[in-house]
């Protein structure tokens, strides 16, 4: 486990970005997991730079998780944040981008594809939640999760009152890769930035792996790197 401290997000996110062309270079057709969230859009411009000299035509990609019962056209969906953010930056093949449909009329069966095309992933990147969460598995998800449908606690819907127009309109479930699916990825970078993320980042870190703290499992993976600024990092002993 490598933990990268750097002086602020930006920094930060400048070497994600050249930590994830540097496979690119390596591998043309890398298998790319990608996550939303306020953290990866300085990520993701720093990526959209790197395309002057990268050619991301091949790259294959498969986000993390979407809303449940969201569709994919919806402005607050996570495949329209990819959209915004990242996808309509840069030369990406439309038909190498992949995402769980939120709106499948049979989530079971959407959740078994998906289960099986992320099978492969290169590199996967994660934001960490307040609560320690990766992709949606909150706390408590059992560590051998599969790609799956999962209610979304109160706490993290309350961060996404203000996008849905009332905590009422934010989606109670959604749904995501599993723990166990994320830590079959080859190589995993997690981000956190700013001194909400402290706490999160810490538990992760100091104690013994546990369920209360999804991220902790990471800590059994044998290629992940979290990329810190100072604030996120301020907790760790
Ligand atoms: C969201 C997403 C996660 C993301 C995390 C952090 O709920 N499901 O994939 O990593 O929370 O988001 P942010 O970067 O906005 O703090």
């Amino acid at each position: 486990m490598k933990v990268i401290i750097c002086k602020n997000k930006k920094e930060g996110a400048n070497k994600a970005a050249l930590l994830v062309a540097e496979q690119i270079k390596k591998k043309n057709n890398l298998v790319l997991g990608l996550a939303t969230g306020q953290t990866m859009i300085p990520f993701y411009k720093e990526l959209i730079k790197t395309n002057k000299r990268i050619d991301f035509l091949k790259v294959k990609t498969f986000n993390l998780d979407e809303w449940c019962g969201v569709d994919h056209n919806n402005k607050n969906s996570l495949k329209s944040f990819m959209d915004k953010y990242f996808f309509s930056k840069l030369n990406i093949s439309r038909e190498n981008i992949n995402f769980l449909n939120g709106k499948s009329k049979n989530i079971k069966k959407e959740c078994e594809r998906y289960e099986k095309e992320t099978n492969g992933i290169d590199l996967q990147i994660l934001g960490i939640g307040i609560n320690g969460h990766i992709g949606f598995n909150e706390p408590g998800t059992p560590f051998n999760s599969l790609t799956n449908k999962i209610k979304i606690t109160k706490e993290i819907r309350e961060l996404y009152s203000k996008e849905f127009g009332g905590f009422n309109k934010v989606p109670k479930y959604g749904l995501t890769i599993g723990i166990k699916t994320i830590m079959r990825s080859k190589k995993i970078i997690l981000l956190a930035f700013g001194k909400s993320k402290a706490d999160a980042v810490a538990k992760s870190l100091n104690n013994k792996s546990n369920k209360k703290i999804p991220a902790s499992i990471l800590q059994k993976h044998k290629d992940v790197t979290f990329i810190l600024d100072k604030k996120a990092a301020s907790k760790l002993e």
